[in-house]
């Protein structure tokens, strides 16, 4: 069985994301959708559980998608799950530089390839931390994220203020 693992912090889930998730999908047996526990980047807009709720929401009608979550090395929750390859989504060349350095070293530490798929052009300007920026100062995301993710971000910033 030929399984994908899709890492990430989803926070939250944006169409970019469900797109590579979907066409990924249609690759792969299985395709194992991974929510960092703690990402680095900046503190979670939301949390652990809420990521992987809009994510299981969005990729309800996927039959062969299902949602995890790690922590660690990305490559030991690869290992433990018997995954086939990575897959990450390439917005523009600047993802690259990074995205290659991570798929070198992952392959180093435990000969697991990683494989890129080009985002669609109409997503390839988006991105998390631009979504939650324009949501939190009211701005229109309903075209960049799915709907019960458009809907969590108007809640959250309407209690926050
Ligand atoms: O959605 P993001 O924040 O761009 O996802 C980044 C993620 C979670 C894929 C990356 O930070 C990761 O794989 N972290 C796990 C820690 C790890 O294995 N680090 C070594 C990578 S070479």
């Amino acid at each position: 069985m030929a399984i994908a693992l899709i890492p990430g912090s989803f926070d939250p889930v944006t169409n970019g994301h469900l797109d590579i998730i979907e066409r990924t999908a249609a690759h792969f047996d299985q395709v194992v959708a991974a929510v960092i526990r703690n990402p680095q980047k900046s503190k979670a807009l939301f949390t652990l559980q809420e990521r992987q709720e809009m994510l299981a929401e969005v990729t309800a009608s996927l039959g062969n998608v299902r949602i995890d979550s790690f922590k660690g090395l990305l490559v030991d929750f690869a290992r433990e799950h018997s995954v086939s390859a990575i897959v990450k989504g390439l917005r523009a060349v600047s993802d690259f530089d990074y995205e290659l350095q991570m798929a070198q070293m992952n392959y180093k530490l435990a000969r697991i390839d990683t494989l890129f798929m080009p985002t669609s052009p109409q997503h390839s300007f988006l991105s998390s931390s631009l979504v939650r920026e324009v949501a939190r100062f009211g701005g229109d995301v309903s075209s960049m994220v799915p709907a019960a993710v458009a809907l969590r971000l108007k809640e959250r910033f309407n209690r926050d203020e």
